[in-house]
């Protein structure tokens, strides 16, 4: 049975929260060590479900997974690395996505993969495409199977000339944990770069894998026989922390973000600025607070990296309910991550969806059906509703939204924050949020 938890709004949220190892480069670090001769280690990583997903299947793959009780830091020895079972693979996968990511190190170590049907949060179709393309030019033979895919190399795996439609993060990771280890060279147009992207990197070039970034989204990766461990700390999560830099807006608060590095939030920190929040930074992290007065609109299109990204959009859009004036939010990344602005509008947000393309770049779902534009009105005062949270992203705007909402809501499916917020329930209570956790009982 889930828990219930009940938040009454109204309150300022103000303190300290510590940001840890980001959730979209953790697991596939964990992943890459499958790769290794030697065993890995991993440091600041965050106690959440996503690593607790890639642990047990990295388990059931053979790979010892242990965690030092006092840093949480994980060791991960791949030395008996073996076939598991579809039920075994099953029994872990949960709703992640990353089990995909398991292709190409493991035809490299046991020369097979059973990839199951993936999960992930409900933002949009999320096909896997691009990945098995990429595999099947290395020579990856991928075969649909009950529950999954089954994917082999009969003949090895080798270097390929790749283009990706669109710069998509898993699939520029898929290439690059195949790449590493495939004979020759792979040249990959189109690549995503985000900064997780590059960690990544960094832990192959740390295992040996030479790899180049060009600078027009050009990856070329000069393929090795044999790879070792490594040992490193995972950047931390610039996701989460735009997400409570939002809270500190939305609520009219003062947050600082321990961990978290203004490299790594260029754009978001421009928007904030320019809607009216107010940040300083120092070599620890980012304090966040809200300028005074009212918040100003503007017009906001997510993008890959170097633009404003598309999990960043969901707390934003809460500040610009608070905005005094018209704004429009084009995003570009996902056909249908707007889903969570109804539970706003039930809120008293006035939130209105088109399937145009209202921001300054026409995109790919323009022509599409798709109501992937927002236009907000503002400023409207919010009240206590109650919800079921949808997604993470989407799931933390509606927390942070009743955190400033006049009244009491009531949150349903508040599980879904555990997959990328590290220790919530105590950092909002450490901000001095009035929210109580109840068991739903049977
Ligand atoms: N796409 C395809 N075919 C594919 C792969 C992607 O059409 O085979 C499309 C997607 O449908 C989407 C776009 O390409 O429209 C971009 O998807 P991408 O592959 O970049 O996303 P992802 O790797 O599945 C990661 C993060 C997301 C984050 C996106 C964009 C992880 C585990 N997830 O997803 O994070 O939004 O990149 O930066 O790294 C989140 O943290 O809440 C989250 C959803």
């Amino acid at each position: 049975m889930g828990n219930l938890l009940t938040i009454n709004g109204g309150k300022p949220l103000e303190g300290r929260v510590t940001v840890r190892g980001a959730k979209n480069l953790v697991p596939k670090a964990m992943v890459a060590s499958l790769l290794g001769s030697k065993p890995s280690v991993l440091r600041n990583v965050p106690e959440i479900r996503d690593v607790e997903i890639v642990t047990g299947l990295l388990s059931v793959h053979g790979v010892k997974v242990t965690k030092d009780p006092e840093t949480g830091d994980l060791s991960l020895d791949p030395a008996a690395t073996k076939s598991a079972t579809s039920s075994e693979i099953d029994a872990h996968a949960g709703d992640s996505r990353i089990p995909i990511l398991f292709c190409g190190p493991l035809m490299h170590s046991i020369g097979e993969a059973f990839i199951p049907d993936l999960g992930g949060c409900k933002i949009g179709d999320r096909p896997i495409d691009f990945h098995l393309t990429v595999l099947r030019s290395f020579g990856a033979v991928v075969e649909k199977r009950p529950g999954g895919i089954h994917i082999s190399a009969p003949k090895g795996l080798t270097g390929a000339k790749l283009e990706l439609p669109y710069p998509s993060v898993g699939a520029t990771e898929q290439v690059l944990l195949t790449a590493v280890k495939a004979e020759g060279i792979t040249e990959l147009k189109g690549a995503a770069v985000e900064p997780e992207i590059h960690d990544l990197i960094h832990i192959l070039q740390k295992m040996g894998a030479i790899i180049t970034v060009q600078t027009d989204r050009t990856i070329r990766i000069e393929g090795v026989d044999q790879l070792t461990g490594f040992n490193h700390r995972a950047i931390p999560d610039r996701n989460e922390s735009a997400s409570w830099a939002s809270a500190a807006l939305v609520t009219q608060g003062d947050i600082y973000v321990e961990g978290a590095i203004q490299r790594d939030l260029t754009a978001f920190l421009n928007t904030y600025r320019k809607i009216g929040g107010e940040f300083e930074v120092d070599d620890d992290g980012i304090r966040f607070w809200h300028g005074g007065g009212r918040l100003k609109p503007l017009v906001l299109e997510t993008n890959v990296h170097p633009g404003f990204m598309t999990d960043w959009q969901q707390p934003l859009v809460v500040a610009l309910t608070q905005a005094e004036g018209v704004s429009i939010v084009h995003e570009t990344v996902y056909e249908n991550r707007f889903g969570f602005t109804d539970a706003l509008v039930r809120m008293g947000a006035s939130i209105q969806l088109h399937r145009e393309c209202l921001g300054s770049v026409p995109c790919r779902f323009g022509q599409r059906n798709f109501l992937h534009s927002a236009v907000i009105s503002g400023p409207t005062e919010l009240h206590g509703a109650d919800f079921d949270i949808p997604d993470l992203r989407g799931g933390f705007s509606h927390l942070i939204a009743a955190l400033a909402a006049q009244g009491t809501s009531r949150a349903t499916g508040i599980e879904i924050i555990n997959r990328g917020y590290e220790k919530f329930m105590d950092k909002l209570t450490g901000l001095g949020a009035d929210v109580e956790l109840s068991s739903l009982g049977r």
